[in-house]
């Protein structure tokens, strides 16, 4: 495949059935992040939150790799080459769009098909969920080339991992795969290569029942507790509820209950209730 030459191609979407599918397109470099994929992500993302079609964001990256990181060359030596300022706006794109998909509007999924290195546990940890292939091959690369896991993947690894794996990964450098990344919980799944587009499908499928204002919801409500001592947190949850319930012109809760309690079409125990 031809590396694509304009800044628009480096992130393709395609829309199906509710789901946007994005993809890192640079295959040629392993999807390697450059200061114009970071770019793109913003006008992607921008784009996304507004359209209809994207009701659940699913990243991933073409050919054989998810993301193999940041791109040495652009990202590290070229900026560098343009000074202490050109370093900062790189990193502003590139912490910038993680920020942004980490708190989309819509939910989002990681699909992790191949090579993952570094700068790539961003969005990975950016996106609400993530699937890997049993064959992808995750790695904190860093200190085979003499720096620490920056653009805050050291604080990702903290979050996500056991201290001793993330500690033993980040001295090491050594790869390990989607079924390892599965058991350590870096991912909520490692599925056959074969089978991962299909496994993310029914996860996206399942949330498109859900009331997209509660995701929403609930996904913030979750992020920001985490770092909440335990009283405001509590407050914090009552307080967003009823946001909800001002936001949710739907009432959906009202909806849940009758149609279990009054109609009896469904149970909320083994299913969502119909919108
Ligand atoms: N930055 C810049 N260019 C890259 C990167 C990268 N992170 N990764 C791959 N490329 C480029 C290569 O330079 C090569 O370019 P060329 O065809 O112009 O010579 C092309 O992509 C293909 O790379 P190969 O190494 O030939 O591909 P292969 O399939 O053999 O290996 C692998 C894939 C293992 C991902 C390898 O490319 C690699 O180790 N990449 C670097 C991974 C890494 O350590 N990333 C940085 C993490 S640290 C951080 O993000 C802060």
């Amino acid at each position: 495949t031809a590396q694509p030459d304009t800044a628009e191609d480096v992130v393709t979407v395609e829309f199906d059935n509710g789901v946007a599918w994005v993809t890192l397109n640079r295959p040629d470099k392993r999807n390697a992040m450059n200061p114009a994929l970071n770019a793109r992500m913003h006008g992607v993302l921008d784009d996304l939150e507004v359209d209809d079609r994207c009701q659940v964001l699913v990243l991933t990256g073409a050919g054989e790799s998810f993301s193999a990181g940041m791109d040495l060359k652009e990202y590290f030596r070229e900026t560098e080459a343009k000074g202490h300022m050109a370093t900062r706006r790189a990193q502003r794109d590139s912490y910038g769009w993680w920020r942004r998909l980490r708190w989309f509007e819509k939910p989002s999924i990681a699909m992790v098909n191949g090579w993952c290195f570094g700068g790539a546990f961003s969005p990975l940890f950016a996106c609400d969920l993530a699937v890997a292939a049993d064959e992808a091959q995750f790695g904190l690369s860093e200190i085979n080339w003499g720096i620490i896991p920056g653009g805050n993947v050291t604080k990702v690894v903290a979050d996500l991992m056991s201290q001793r794996e993330a500690m033993y990964y980040i001295l090491t450098g050594d790869t390990f795969d989607g079924r390892k990344a599965a058991e350590m919980k870096l991912v909520n799944f490692s599925v056959p290569r074969a089978e991962l587009r299909a496994k993310v499908r029914a996860i996206a499928d399942n949330l498109l029942e859900k009331n997209p204002m509660t995701l929403k919801a609930a996904k913030d409500a979750f992020k920001r507790v985490v770092e909440m001592p335990f009283d405001a947190a509590e407050d914090y949850l009552v307080v967003r509820q009823e946001s909800l319930n001002f936001l949710d012109k739907s009432e959906g809760r009202k909806q849940g209950i009758k149609q279990f309690i009054d109609d009896k079409t469904y149970r909320p125990g083994l299913g969502a209730y119909k919108r």
